[in-house]
């Protein structure tokens, strides 16, 4: 492998910190800055490379932080510059990278720039988002993620203009197509680098590019509208000159939220000679199961773990060239992993956890791994909306309602797939709160933490926690695991997937039984030839036992 290939993230586990939900150090409920210096020994000890927070900066919180009112401050309730300096350097002394979230696809209604902008049609920030004058009639549909209507439209009375909101109407879409608002971006990221931050998340970065001047949507995109808002026409032109102008100047990563890219497209982001973005991250497996992506209903049954394999392979056979992927199972955005792809009954809750830590971290690509999964933390379920605090979940309430849809079915996919389910805060131990919070926490806990939770699982060997720092140190011991080729085995097996990854001498094949059965395969490894290594069980018998993932090294 040559050394031009190497990049340290490309060898990095990336942990993602929800940080309303990880620790609250003073007491008002809401996880803040304090709270992750609190915990960087416990950070530290996971034996991650790389922190991902979701974003921090100044912000009403219409959408937990998704709506900024000043990128180069910090959201009063997290803390202040100084506690953010301080959990750098705590973070560097460390040996731990630090990855920042941008929202730049729009900002909050309370930024200046859009407090200003609305104020008259001739305000020198006016173009800074984007409006639809009245005089020129109802704008085209556009589909709106968050808001009561579905409609991305709202309609402002001080200059008789609608302007765009993908998101919640308190989430304005910022206007690219304006020179002026791409240097603003480019000089808060410039901001964030100088302080010695080490990359950033892209927030919905393939939606940058609107269709102006707003034509009626085609009709290959009717009910399609992401794979729409992800193909505008400058796109590239302006990651471009961003990575011109300010990512290449600096030794850090960058990875894309990236709903609507597909296989066929996503090397146009992170195919290093294009000068764009080094990672993506697709939808394709959290799209599973839906009967409705924009309602978020479910079909529990409406996927086969075929399609599973089919999406994880095919997303990762697009790098095997070039660009480099990246695996997740699971984020803020999406519910807990052993809830929606392992079994979070009391039986099989521990072992499936471990089975998905495996398969995450010897799968080719970069993984990112969500606080609380190393706990193997479970989905809430909600059964009441007034449980709920999450945005979308609240105002899709209200839209089904209003259309007199049926709310109960919504209910039930909520507690499958909620975002919320995966924001409970962080159970730290068995004390109130699960040692969160002395307050009344933001979002409620997880009844369950009496028996999950970190201090429980620090002692045992066996726990979720202890296995996922094992699972850390062999994938940093087994090269094979980062830069070794990927070969699939078995394909047909309906339980199992299996694989191997080969790195000059050095032959690692795993082999993960996603069910709760026992499961054949024919992809064991002769034994005369090969050692079992590492596995959520002591042992290997021959066949894979409910959720068992086993890893060996083969000869070759
Ligand atoms: C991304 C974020 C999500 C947020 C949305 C709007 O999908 O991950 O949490 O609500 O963008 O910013
Ligand atoms: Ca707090």
């Amino acid at each position: 492998m040559s050394e031009l290939q190497r990049k340290w993230w490309k060898e990095a586990v990336i942990y993602q910190i929800y940080p309303r939900s990880f620790k609250d150090s003073n007491g008002d409920g809401v996880g803040d800055l304090r709270g992750i210096i609190e915990k960087l020994d416990y950070i530290k000890s996971l034996g991650i490379d790389v922190v991902w927070l979701n974003p921090i900066f100044a912000s009403p919180n219409d959408d937990n932080g998704y709506d900024v009112s000043d990128y180069c401050s910090i959201m009063d309730e997290f803390g202040t510059m100084t506690d953010f300096d301080e959990l750098l350097a705590g973070m560097h002394d460390r040996g731990i990278k630090l990855v920042l979230d941008l929202v730049a696809n729009h900002s909050s209604d309370e930024h200046f720039w859009f407090q200003e902008s609305r104020k008259s049609r001739d305000n020198p920030y006016r173009d800074y988002y984007h409006w639809w004058p009245a005089e020129s009639g109802t704008p085209p549909t556009r589909w709106s993620f968050f808001d009561v209507n579905a409609d991305a439209w709202k309609y402002d009375e001080q200059t008789d203009a609608y302007y765009l909101h993908i998101f919640s109407q308190k989430q304005p879409d910022l206007n690219w197509e304006n020179p002026k608002l791409r240097q603003e971006i480019y000089d808060a990221v410039r901001f964030w680098f100088d302080k010695g931050v080490d990359g950033f998340r892209m927030d919905v970065i393939t939606f940058i590019s609107k269709d102006v001047p707003f034509k009626e949507l085609p009709a290959k995109y009717d009910g399609n509208f992401v794979q729409y808002y992800a193909e505008g026409p400058r796109l590239h032109e302006y990651l471009q000159e961003f990575n011109r102008e300010v990512l290449s100047k600096y030794d850090i990563m960058t990875v894309a939220e990236g709903p609507g890219t597909m296989t066929e497209n996503v090397l146009d982001f992170v195919d290093a000679d294009r000068h764009e973005l080094n990672m993506s991250y697709h939808f394709d497996i959290s799209n599973l199961g839906h009967k409705d992506l924009a309602k978020k209903l479910m079909d529990p049954k409406g996927w086969s773990f075929r399609e599973f394999k089919e999406i994880f392979r095919k997303w990762d056979e697009a790098f095997a060239d070039k660009g480099w992927g990246t695996v997740y199972l699971g984020n803020h955005d999406f519910p807990r992993m052993v809830s929606r792809w392992g079994n979070d009954t009391p039986e099989f809750r521990k072992v499936s956890s471990k089975m998905l830590t495996t398969f995450l971290l010897t799968m080719r690509g970069t993984p990112y791994y969500y606080f609380g999964d190393e706990l193997g933390m479970t989905n809430i379920r909600f059964d009441r909306i007034e449980d709920y605090r999450d945005i979308m979940t609240i105002n899709l309430h209200r839209l089904i309602e209003t259309e007199g849809g049926d709310l109960n079915e919504f209910m039930e996919s909520q507690k499958l797939i909620a975002r919320d389910n995966g924001r409970t805060p962080f159970q730290w131990d068995a004390s109130p709160n699960a040692g969160f919070t002395t307050g009344t926490p933001w979002l409620k806990i997880n009844s369950n933490y009496k028996k999950i939770n970190a201090a429980e699982q620090e002692g045992d060997e066996d726990s979720v926690l202890n296995y996922f720092r094992r699972m850390i140190r062999f994938r940093k011991a087994n090269p094979a695991l980062i830069y070794g080729s990927a070969e699939y085995l078995d394909w047909g097996n309906e339980s199992v997937f299996a694989y191997a990854r080969e790195l000059d001498d050095a032959k690692i094949v795993v082999l993960v039984n996603f069910t709760d059965k026992d499961a054949d395969t024919n992809a064991v490894p002769d034994a005369s030839r090969s050692e079992y290594l590492l596995g959520n069980y002591p042992e290997f018998s021959g066949r894979l036992k409910p959720y068992q993932a086993a890893i060996f090294s083969a000869e070759k």
